[in-house]
C-alpha cells in the first residue's frame, strides 16, 4: 500500500491535482503509515495533514515531520478537518460498512460552503477504461475483495446509491487514473 501511495503521488503531479488544491486541513483516513499524507503536504505547502489508522498502525508508523498522527477507529469517531481523503479503503467493506465511515467523515467535516468534501480514491467499475483487459482487471479486483474481505468493486450507482445513504448531497468524478477514480462527495 506505501508503494502504491508514492505512485500514485507521482501521477497526481500532473493529474487530478485540482481536489486537493486550496484546502487548508486534511485526514487521511486509514491512511496507513502516512506517506500519502507525507507526499501530499510536501506537494501542497500549506496543507496540514493527519494521518487516522488503527492505534497499532500509528503507534508502529516512521513520524514524518508536520504529520500529525492520530490512532482509533473510523466506524466510532474521526478527528476534524476540512477534507477526509478515503483512499483505497470503501472497497474493502460491505455497503452498511461503507456507509457508516461515510457518515464518520461527514461528523468530521465543515459544510460544502465552507470547503467541506470527501476524496474518495477508489474504482469506478467501467469508468476511466478505454480496453476490454481493464475492464477485466476491474472484475478481477472485484473478486478479489469478495474473496479476500467483505468488499466489491462498485460502478457509479452502486456509489451513488452509498453516498446518497450517508446523508452526502452530491458528487463528482473529477478525473480517472489508470482502474482508479478520484471521487468527490459533497456534504
Ligand atoms: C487497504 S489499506 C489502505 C491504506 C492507505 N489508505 C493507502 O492507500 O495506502 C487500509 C487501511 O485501513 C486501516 N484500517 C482498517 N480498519 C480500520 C479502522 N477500523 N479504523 C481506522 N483504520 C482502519 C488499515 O490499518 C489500513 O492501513
Amino acid at each position: 500500500m506505501a508503494c502504491d501511495s508514492v505512485f500514485f503521488m507521482y501521477v497526481l503531479k500532473h493529474v487530478g491535482r485540482e481536489a486537493f488544491k486550496g484546502i487548508g486541513t486534511l485526514v487521511d483516513v486509514g491512511g496507513g503509515t502516512g506517506l500519502m499524507a507525507a507526499a501530499l503536504a510536501k506537494e501542497f505547502p500549506g496543507l496540514k495533514c493527519t494521518v487516522f489508522d488503527l492505534p497499532h498502525v500509528v503507534n508502529s508508523a516512521k513520524k514524518m515531520e508536520g504529520i500529525q498522527y492520530v490512532g482509533g477507529d473510523m466506524f466510532v469517531e474521526l478527528p476534524p478537518a476540512e477534507v477526509a481523503l478515503l483512499k483505497w479503503i470503501l472497497h474493502d467493506w460491505s455497503d452498511e460498512d461503507c456507509v457508516r465511515i461515510l457518515q464518520r467523515c461527514k461528523e468530521a467535516i465543515p459544510p460544502k460552503e465552507k470547503g467541506g468534501k470527501v476524496i474518495v480514491i477508489d474504482m469506478v467499475v467501467g469508468v476511466g477504461i478505454n480496453t476490454q483487459t481493464s475492464l477485466e482487471t476491474q472484475h478481477l479486483f472485484d473478486l478479489e475483495m469478495m474473496i479476500l474481505v467483505t468488499g466489491k468493486e462498485r460502478d457509479e450507482n452502486e456509489w451513488r446509491e452509498l453516498f446518497v445513504a450517508a446523508g452526502f448531497s452530491d458528487y463528482k468524478i473529477i478525473t480517472s487514473i489508470g482502474l482508479r477514480s478520484i471521487i468527490e462527495v459533497y456534504p
